[in-house]
């Protein structure tokens, strides 16, 4: 498990995480921010804005494997009307290096512009990569430097000195990502960190998360859930989680029906895609 899920999230830790941030971001060209593709808008810390001001900036939407291909591809849209370059990727292949350094190297090129008319050629281009936990920063940065890098930035109170890890061509990470904090205040944000594995699951009502999750995907993905579980787009919540006890045997000493267990079998065959690959916010859901 990812021990980014299992971080605590308490003020002092937030503060210090940004400040640590504050003064990194100063050492660095581009700020490449990790959103989960599946939740492209509730992954994202509201102050990320702020944080990356006069600095080059890339949204990486990472999971895409996980996500609703059409989807992602309105969520690239969104970002980039809003003059963010903007791609997906799956943070494990090895793929994902080059395509990001041939998009890091189009987003800096005035930069590396500039810097070849001031006659320094070949001057790596530096990144600091930033995103809530579970996003897939550590993979991302691993897959990066082919190797296993441990994941000090996760632990408060850690520190050590700054190291950067070379891609040999043309681009430097900062070791440790900027682990930054979702927008919690807002319910249905929470919702969705819930569902996808962001927060910890011990402090979560499973059964109103898994409801929730069953309304969205009768609206957007329902045939997965008739495959699945013969739930029909005009069920109620109710009578869904009674389906899926039944068909996967959900069943109390007495022999009455454990919905308890049955959300809980929603949301695991959500996060290892037996229900097919989800987003679960559309560009038209957020109001700004
Ligand atoms: P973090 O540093 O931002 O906290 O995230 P981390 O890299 O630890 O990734 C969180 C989980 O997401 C890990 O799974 C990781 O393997 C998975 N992951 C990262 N990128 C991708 C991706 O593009 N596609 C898919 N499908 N999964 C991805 P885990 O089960 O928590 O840990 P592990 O057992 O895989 O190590």
């Amino acid at each position: 498990m990812s021990e980014g899920k299992n971080i605590q999230w308490y003020p002092g830790h937030m503060t210090s995480a940004r400040r640590m941030m504050e003064e990194n971001v100063k050492l660095i060209d581009i700020v490449i921010e990790i959103l989960d593709a599946r939740i492209p808008y509730s992954s994202r810390n509201p102050d990320i804005d702020k944080l990356a001001k006069n600095k080059f900036r890339l949204i990486i939407l990472n999971k895409k494997d996980m996500a609703d291909m059409a989807v992602t591809d309105k969520w690239i849209s969104f970002y980039e009307e809003k003059g963010i370059k903007c791609i997906s990727l799956d943070a494990r292949n090895k793929k994902a290096v080059k395509k990001v350094l041939d998009v890091v190297n189009e987003v800096c090129r005035d930069k590396i512009e500039r810097d070849r008319k001031r006659g320094m050629v070949d001057r790596p281009i530096k990144a600091m990569i930033v995103g809530i936990p579970n996003s897939g920063k550590s993979t991302f940065i691993n897959t990066f430097a082919g190797k296993t890098y441990a994941k000090t930035g996760n632990k408060p109170g850690v520190t050590r000195g700054k190291q950067w890890i070379r891609s040999g061509k043309g681009m430097m990470l900062l070791d440790t990502p900027g682990i930054l904090w979702p927008k919690f205040e807002d319910q249905r944000v929470g919702r969705l960190l819930a569902i996808t594995g962001a927060v910890n699951d011990d402090i979560l009502e499973m059964s109103e998360i898994s409801v929730n999750l069953i309304k969205y995907m009768q609206k957007y993905y329902c045939n997965n859930l008739t495959e699945r579980y013969k739930i029909t787009e005009d069920m109620s919540a109710e009578d869904a989680l009674m389906a899926v006890a039944d068909i996967r045997k959900c069943i109390k000493k007495g022999g009455e029906a454990d919905l308890g267990r049955a959300a809980r079998i929603v949301i695991d065959d959500m996060r290892s895609l037996k229900l097919g690959r989800v987003t679960l916010e559309r560009p038209d859901d957020i109001k700004e």
